[in-house]
């Protein structure tokens, strides 16, 4: 099986020192919360966008890009760890087992499991904006702040699952499902090359570069994802296999086949990784990391 070529203690440790600290009165809601982030998960945005940050800044020679891209990536991951709480709800899809534990609101109860994740969201704001004020490049860190915005919300990772969420039990084709996908799972992945570039003061139109290597990855990702639903083991996963066949969801893989799939997955891990060519520096790690995500079984 192969596994993540990262070494992820760095990050872990910049993520768990951002989490509010299990205190006062509403230690419950915050306990939850930092369990949702703690336990496990592969980390792959908060490193995508500390990979793609480093790639930029050491063009320029600059060495203060970690303490800058630090809050960023806890932000980001706590947001991607909201929109799991969330989309594992009863309401949601219903799951009971996530990163090989019971889900938030399985251990909490659903009021509680609620709070986690909009707490989550609130906490990423506050370590995010409190950044924007403490950076050395303000102009960078509020590009990076508007983009974790606008990728979360309904241009992105919340406007895809509300399509999900409506579409559910219908046949989809294949633009909507694209659609879904992109904003779903891509946008937090953009999110994460996207924010990385701009703090490392990538121009505009570096920023859009790492907008598209995003969008192919996150439609690889989730295709992936679809796949591993079928075929991996719970064990594996560390989350219920045939969650999307029990919720009647359309997936790439209903909708195309397994093989159809794997080739999908394939084409959008070589567009990436063509177009990370264009960013300047050491890249190897990135490209490493793509080819992993694009043949993981977890
Ligand atoms: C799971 O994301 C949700 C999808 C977008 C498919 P990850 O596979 O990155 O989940 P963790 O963080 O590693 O648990
Ligand atoms: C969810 O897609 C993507 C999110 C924004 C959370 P899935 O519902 O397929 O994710 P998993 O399989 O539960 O991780
Ligand atoms: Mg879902
Ligand atoms: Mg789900
Ligand atoms: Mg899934």
């Amino acid at each position: 099986m192969p596994t993540l070529p990262y070494d992820k203690t760095e990050i872990e440790t910049l993520i768990r020192a951002a989490l509010p600290r299990e205190e006062g009165l509403q230690r419950t809601v915050i306990r939850a919360m930092r369990e949702a982030v703690e336990n496990g998960g592969k980390r792959i945005r908060p490193i995508l966008l500390f990979e793609t940050c480093k790639s930029f800044a050491e063009r320029r020679g600059e060495t203060d890009w970690k303490e800058e891209a630090a809050p960023f990536l806890a932000a980001l991951e706590m947001i991607h760890s909201f929109s799991l709480v969330h989309d594992d709800l009863p309401c949601m899809d219903n799951d009971t087992l996530r990163r090989g534990k019971p889900t938030t609101w399985y251990v909490y109860g659903e009021a509680m499991g609620t709070l986690a994740g909009d707490g989550l969201v609130l906490e990423a704001l506050t370590v995010a904006g409190r950044a924007v004020g403490q950076s050395r490049h303000p102009e960078r860190a509020a590009r990076a702040l508007a983009i974790l915005g606008e990728k979360s919300g309904v241009s992105g990772m919340l406007g895809g699952q509300s399509v999900d969420v409506e579409k559910t039990g219908e046949h989809l084709d294949a633009t909507t499902l694209d659609f879904i996908y992109r904003l779903k799972t891509g946008a937090l992945l953009e999110a994460a090359f996207m924010m990385g570039a701009a703090l490392g003061g990538a121009s505009e139109a570096e920023i859009s570069c790492a907008e598209q290597i995003g969008r192919a990855v996150g439609l690889a990702f989730q295709i992936q994802d679809d796949i591993l639903d079928e075929t991996a083991t719970e064990a594996e996963l560390g989350k219920p296999l045939h969650s999307d066949e029990k919720n009647q969801k359309t997936t790439y893989v209903s909708l195309f086949g397994l093989e159809a799939a794997r080739e999908a997955v394939r084409q959008q891990s070589e567009a990436a990784e063509q177009r990370l060519r264009e960013f300047p520096g050491e890249t190897e790690t990135l490209a490493a990391l793509i080819a992993y995500l694009t043949d993981r079984r977890f």
